[in-house]
C-alpha cells in the first residue's frame, strides 16, 4: 500500500484485473500506466512461470481506473493456495469493487475449440482446497452461488455480441496441476459438468467473494483436454496457442472493462 500510494498518489482503482496466459496484451491497452514490479510490493508473488509477467499496472481502460496484475501465484507453485490473498486484500483496500480474472484453459467440449473464449458461469473446485482455511469468524463461510456475478456476465455477453465476437459460457474446473490431466480425468470432468479445465482462478474467486468483490472471469481456450485430440500438451503449446488468439481476446476484454456499468 505504502509503495503504491507513493508511486500513484491519490489513484483509486475500482476494478482489479488478473491477467493469465495469453491475456498480457490487455496491459498494453492501459492509458498512462504506472508500472510497479511485484518485487517492490510486499506480499505480491514472485513470478516462477514463463509467460506470466510480474508487474502491477495502474491506469485507465475506457472510463475506469484499473489495477491490473500481470501474473498470479498458482497453487501448484508451492502447494499453498492463498498466494493471492495479500495482493487481493491490497487491491480491495485501494478501492477495488470487482475482480476481473482471465486464464488459459483446456476444453472439454467439441464445440469449444482452441482459440475460443469462454465466460465462466460457475466453477468446480476439484482439489477441494480453500484459501480461507485458517480464517476465523463466520465470514469464512462464503456463499458461492452466483460467485461469477450474473449482472457482470450479462454485460460481458452484450458487449461481445455488439462486437460480433463469439463468447461461449461454461463451467471451469480447477485442476491443481502442474501436470496436465490424464484422458480418464478429462472424461471424468466432462461427466461432472465441466466445460473447461485449468490450474488457476478458483482460489482467487473464493478470496474475492470473501472480500466482497464481485467477480467476472474469462477463459481463453488453448487446447482440447488430454485425449480429446492428437495435440501434444505442454506449457509451450499453451503459450503458442494463447498467442494466436491473444489480440482478439485482449481487445474484447478492454472493451468489456472500459464500458462496465458498476452500480
Ligand atoms: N489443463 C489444465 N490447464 C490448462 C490446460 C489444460 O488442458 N490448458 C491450459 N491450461
Amino acid at each position: 500500500m505504502v509503495v503504491i500510494k507513493a508511486r500513484a498518489p491519490g489513484f483509486r482503482p475500482r476494478i482489479a484485473v488478473v491477467l493469465g496466459s495469453g491475456w498480457g496484451g490487455l496491459a498494453e491497452r492501459i492509458s498512462n500506466p504506472v508500472r510497479i514490479p511485484y518485487a517492490e510490493l510486499p506480499g505480491f508473488p514472485q513470478a516462477t512461470v514463463a509467460g506470466h509477467g510480474g508487474e502491477l499496472w495502474l491506469g485507465h481502460i475506457g472510463g475506469h481506473a484499473v489495477a491490473v496484475m500481470s501474473g498470479r501465484k498458482h497453487g501448484y507453485e508451492t502447494g499453498a493456495v492463498d498466494g493471492m490473498k495479500l495482493p487481493l486484500q491490497t487491491l480491495k483496500s485501494l478501492g477495488c469493487e470487482l475482480l476481473v480474472q482471465t486464464n488459459a484453459a483446456g476444453s472439454l467440449r467439441a464445440d469449444l475449440p482452441p482459440q475460443s473464449l469462454m465466460l465462466i458461469t460457475d466453477h468446480i473446485n476439484l482439489p477441494q482446497r480453500s484459501p480461507l482455511v485458517g480464517e476465523g469468524g463466520s465470514e469464512r463461510f462464503v456463499a458461492m452461488v452466483d460467485a461469477y456475478d450474473p449482472g457482470l456476465r450479462a454485460q460481458a455477453l452484450a458487449r461481445a455480441a455488439e462486437q460480433g465476437c463469439s463468447l461461449h459460457s461454461g463451467v471451469y474446473a480447477w485442476a491443481f496441476g502442474p501436470q496436465f490431466e490424464t484422458p480418464a480425468e478429462i472424461r471424468m470432468l466432462a461427466l461432472l459438468g465441466a466445460d473447461a479445465v485449468g490450474m488457476s482462478t478458483v482460489p482467487e474467486t473464493i478470496l474475492a467473494r470473501y472480500l466482497g468483490l464481485r467477480v467476472l472471469a474469462l477463459s481463453l481456450i488453448t487446447n482440447m483436454g488430454a485425449g480429446l485430440s492428437q495435440e501434444q500438451l505442454s506449457h509451450a503449446h499453451t503459450l503458442s496457442q494463447a498467442a494466436l488468439a491473444s489480440h482478439s481476446a485482449s481487445s474484447l476484454l478492454a472493451h468489456i472493462i472500459g464500458t462496465l456499468v458498476l452500480d
